[in-house]
């Protein structure tokens, strides 16, 4: 059958979707939003453009939130757990091919002008065959994800238009086919099943990037330069945090979605706090480009192979250990600058963060009674490569006067202040905080 907006074998009110008909109908629509996240999260890496992984990470959150939405009602429509697993191993191949494009414009081309409205006319199809009264979850749940994705079709055909990606060729070849039992699509071939290699994330020309081991140029001495190198490495921090975040939408199939759902919330996270971080940037005269950057934490991460030691590494040690300390000292460090605006929009960050390290905690935990993997040895395992690695890229301390440039060198150094009540809010025990506080300077209450 062609492909048509309007199905129009409907010939008569009779032909509502029965619970079959409606669960293998969602069910592709299900596999389409899971490689859709998997596909835009694996690219963020790769996109050159500080706009568009911002963008990316948000549609990425979306569409893993589409993705749990109809998880949520194919399971109240009575299909199996182990039946919809199944549904996140397989694609449309359309997919698979755009997760390997050679061209980022290619791929965002593609996804915009053809696969995304071919989705949109696939969930407005499903959506007139759902039967009155019985049906009005599945209504309600199109009736978000349509609003949503005309949205990011705007956002998408936005970016290309700014970026002045023209036209030329042929549509990227087959979709898929919402009519077939099987949708048409592929089992045991999904995106992420073999995840591209991306050893260093590909960031803005404009920016020199530097291997986590290459030596840093030396500290400005001036204030005003010294405060935009530190917000620069801000950004960056942030960015490889978006790199990193995108990458465990793509690279984590086994996990149920719901760790996919969560992941996707931290790589918008990280997204709004590059948003944020550029905005500072700008109001204390500084720019993109400006200094070198270099991303040590997305190096560790994909140099780090056991799933178990990654999350650990990242969430447990990186975000819930170190950044809820860090947040809240450049927090009070902006505001001794009487950058009060900063400090505002670090607080928010902080409220993040703690969500950041309690994921963290939460999955690695379950990850471990699930494998029956040893916690204690691959915390230690995590701890001891990020010494090492650390070891290997971290910068001389800075002996600034300006409390915010000394704290960005010193993050786990004996310099830090423990955050006692964001630790508590993480879950972490008494005997682990005071593990901690034992390496630092201070404790405080936030
Ligand atoms: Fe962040
Ligand atoms: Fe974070």
């Amino acid at each position: 059958m062609s492909r048509t907006v309007k199905d129009f074998r409907r010939i008569g009110p009779e032909t509502w979707h029965d619970v079959r008909t409606n669960t293998t109908g969602l069910g592709i629509l299900y596999t389409l939003e899971v490689e859709l996240a998997r596909l835009l999260g694996g690219w963020i890496a790769r996109m050159p453009e500080l706009s568009e992984k911002i963008a990316f990470a948000k549609v990425v959150y979306e569409d893993a939130e589409h993705a749990a939405l109809l998880e949520a009602r194919l399971l109240e429509l009575r299909v199996a757990e182990p039946d919809v697993a199944l549904l996140r191993r397989r694609t449309a191949l359309i997919l698979t091919r755009l997760e390997r494009a050679d061209d980022p414009w290619e791929m965002l081309a593609a996804v915009f002008r053809v696969v995304k409205p071919a989705l949109l006319a696939d969930l407005r199809r499903h959506l007139e065959g759902c039967p009155p009264y019985v049906d009005e979850p599945t209504v309600r749940i199109l009736r978000r994800i349509i609003a949503e994705e005309e949205q990011h079709l705007e956002l998408g055909l936005a970016l290309l238009a700014a970026r002045g990606v023209g036209w030329d060729g042929p549509p990227p070849g087959a979709l898929w086919d919402l009519g077939a039992a099987d949708g048409g699509l592929v089992q045991d071939v999904f995106v992420g099943a073999a995840p591209v290699d991306v050893p260093r994330p590909v960031w803005p020309a404009v920016v020199e990037m530097l291997a986590y081991d290459d030596p840093m140029p030396p500290y400005p001495e001036d204030f005003e330069t010294a405060m935009q190198r530190c917000v620069h490495e801000l950004v960056f921090s942030e960015t490889e945090a978006i790199d990193i975040f995108g990458r465990y939408v793509y690279e984590f199939p086994d996990l149920p979605w719901q760790f996919s759902l969560e992941a996707a919330r931290i790589c918008w996270d990280e997204a709004r706090h590059v948003e944020l971080l550029l905005n500072v940037l700008d109001r204390w005269g500084g720019h993109v480009g400006q200094f070198p950057a270099k991303a040590p934490g997305y190096e560790e991460f994909a140099r780090e192979a056991g799933t178990l030691e990654r999350i650990i590494m990242i969430n447990v040690i990186a975000e819930g250990e170190v950044s809820t300390d860090t947040q809240t000292q450049h927090r009070d460090a902006f505001r001794e600058l009487g950058d009060e605006f900063s400090a505002l929009l670090k607080d928010y960050e902080m409220a993040d963060e703690v969500f950041h390290g309690q994921f963290g905690v939460k999955w690695s935990r379950w990850l471990a009674a699930q494998t029956g993997q040893d916690y204690e040895a691959a915390y230690a395992h995590a701890m001891a490569s990020l010494q090492e690695f650390k070891a290997q890229h971290d910068e001389e301390g800075v002996a600034s006067p300006i409390p915010l440039v000394r704290l960005g060198a010193e993050e786990m150094g004996s310099g830090r202040v423990v955050n006692v009540g964001a630790k508590r809010l993480l879950g972490f025990t008494d005997e682990e905080i005071k593990r901690l506080a034992a390496t630092a300077s201070g404790t405080v209450e936030d």
